[in-house]
């Protein structure tokens, strides 16, 4: 098969595979919150068992990391939280169109690709803001944390600059529980936007 079929019949595959997935969680439910690049789970399964009254989807691409968060997540006893190997902006294409973010949208310490010719890997850009606005409640907040000043300058840049998201300044970090990658950080900023109505 030609390279760019095989591209796209793996994608295709990977899309159906999230499709099966998401049928079976609750994507109505009133308070469903996403966090992207959830990594080991140590702040989500924290975080769902702190909020009962939300549904908690959690992404990342690592299925090792996934498992273990899963044990977590059993071990905590939690009936909450979904757990889901996905690229996010392939979770994005497998949602359907009618799927909201009404509770919040988190992002903890995402891979900061800190040399200028990889940025084009970095979550945080303009076309997948927009995405991500597409499935998000008006008014609901947008979490970024990371440990890497450049990352942290230029995601507020581009978040600031965005016609669907509107910066929070007065915004509280809404729950605070140690993930990896925050225990292993000297220091870390935080800023929070809200999809615009
Ligand atoms: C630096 S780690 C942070 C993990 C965790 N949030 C923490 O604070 O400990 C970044 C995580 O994002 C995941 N990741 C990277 N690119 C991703 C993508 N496109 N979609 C979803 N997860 C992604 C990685 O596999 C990794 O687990």
């Amino acid at each position: 098969m030609p390279p760019i079929e095989e591209a796209i019949a793996i994608r295709q595959q990977r899309l159906a595979g999230i499709r099966r997935t998401l049928a079976e969680v609750p994507l109505d439910h009133p308070r469903l919150t996403l966090e992207i690049g959830c990594g080991h789970g140590h702040f989500l399964t924290a975080y769902a068992a702190a909020h009962p009254q939300e549904h908690c989807v959690a992404i990342d691409i690592i299925e090792e990391r996934l498992r273990k968060a899963q044990r977590k997540s059993d071990r905590a006893g939690l009936t909450n939280s979904t757990w889901l190997r996905a690229a996010a902006d392939v979770f994005l294409d497998a949602l359907p169109v009618a799927t909201r973010f009404t509770g919040r949208i988190l992002v903890l310490f995402p891979d900061p690709w800190p040399k200028k010719k990889h940025w084009k890997n970095r979550l945080i850009q303009p076309a997948f803001l927009s995405r991500l606005a597409e499935f998000t409640a008006p008014t609901t907040p947008l979490c970024f944390r990371t440990d890497h000043q450049p990352y942290f300058e230029t995601a507020l840049e581009v978040v600031s600059d965005h016609p669907d998201w509107a910066l929070d300044p007065a915004g509280e970090w809404p729950f605070e529980h140690e993930s990896v990658f925050e225990s292993k950080a000297e220091s870390f900023a935080s800023w929070i936007a809200r999809r615009k109505t």
